[in-house]
């Protein structure tokens, strides 16, 4: 609730820059929209004077935003739908010789669309964590960020909601379709490649679900004859989780607890994490039930 006292006046004035233009409504000295996207999470000071400045809708109740834990299942959910994301990487600081890559992007990051697909849940038990949220990748070596992996990169994997703004509602009445009203998460951790050789029963629950995102993919399936590029199956050990549920206020944004993120289920919690339900029990803006 703090942080929605503090927020509330930056939507008075991004509704009075794009609805209002000739209403002038006082703000405080260099708040600007940027303020939309800052981070809920951390406590902050009570502003009543400022409050005074908030437009008041008809329906309090929707301005308030998700528990943490609600946005942890959006967030899971998200991750459960998603079939690409943008994966990012550091260049090492020093290459390989056969690299070809120029030397002034040493130690830069690069940020590269990937498959991927959430598929623990759907291994078999001895190789499973039990569907904890560790995104799986059907990895080929020749790839820049799993070369940048194999030369000791960490991963962090963004994911976003923004094709379905054509789904979702408006903040307010009047107020316009805005992609950065919609959810995005951003994963941190390392890439761990699947113990080989796989067990049959692994490689085909892997086959399964991830060609079912990506059916295009059984051309570079591993050992594959006449595939271009060799490849290998991969998780992302999620380590970290930053959200950014919306704007400010009306969702939640900032880093997640990731014994949270790990402990949910597509049914379910595991005892102990939150209040029991699953990333099967949330739905994300615009989704029908
Ligand atoms: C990768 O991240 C871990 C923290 O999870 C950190 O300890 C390690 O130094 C990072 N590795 C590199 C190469 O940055
Ligand atoms: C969303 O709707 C607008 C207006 O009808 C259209 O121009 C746009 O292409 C649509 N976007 C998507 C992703 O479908
Ligand atoms: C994270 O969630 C777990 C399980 O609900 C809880 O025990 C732990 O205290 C939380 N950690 C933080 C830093 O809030």
């Amino acid at each position: 609730m703090t942080g929605l006292h503090r927020l509330l006046p930056t939507v008075a004035l991004v509704l009075t820059q794009c609805i209002l233009p000739t209403i002038a409504v006082p703000l405080t000295a260099g708040e600007d929209t940027q303020t939309f996207l800052t981070d809920t999470s951390a406590s902050s000071p009570y502003h009543p004077e400022q409050d005074a400045d908030t437009i008041h809708t008809e329906n309090a109740e929707a301005q308030r935003a998700p528990s943490w834990f609600t946005s942890t299942l959006m967030a899971r959910r998200l991750l459960a739908l998603s079939t690409t994301g943008v994966a990012s990487t550091i260049f090492p600081q020093d290459p390989p010789e056969n690299a070809r890559t120029p030397p002034e992007v040493a130690g830069q990051s690069i940020s590269l669309k990937e498959y991927i697909s959430d598929c623990d849940a759907a291994l078999p038990a001895d190789i499973s964590e039990g569907g904890n949220g560790d995104p799986t990748f059907l990895a080929l070596h020749v790839a820049t960020t799993f070369r940048n992996t194999a030369a000791g990169s960490n991963i962090s994997l963004s994911l976003d909601w923004w094709d379905h703004l054509n789904d979702t509602e408006p903040l307010f009445p009047g107020f316009p379709l805005s992609p950065a009203g919609l959810p995005r998460v951003t994963l941190f951790g390392h890439i761990e490649e699947f113990p080989a050789p796989l067990s049959r029963e692994t490689e085909s629950a892997l086959q399964a679900c991830y060609l079912d995102a990506h059916p295009d993919a059984r051309v570079w399936l591993p050992g594959r004859p006449h595939s271009p590029h060799a490849s290998f199956w991969a998780r992302m050990v999620v380590t970290q989780v930053y959200w950014i549920g919306g704007f400010g206020g009306f969702q939640q944004i900032g880093w997640m607890n990731v014994s949270e993120w790990k402990g949910v289920r597509r049914e379910a919690s595991l005892p102990g994490i939150g209040d029991g339900r699953g990333w099967a029990d949330v739905r994300l803006p615009g989704e029908k039930d």
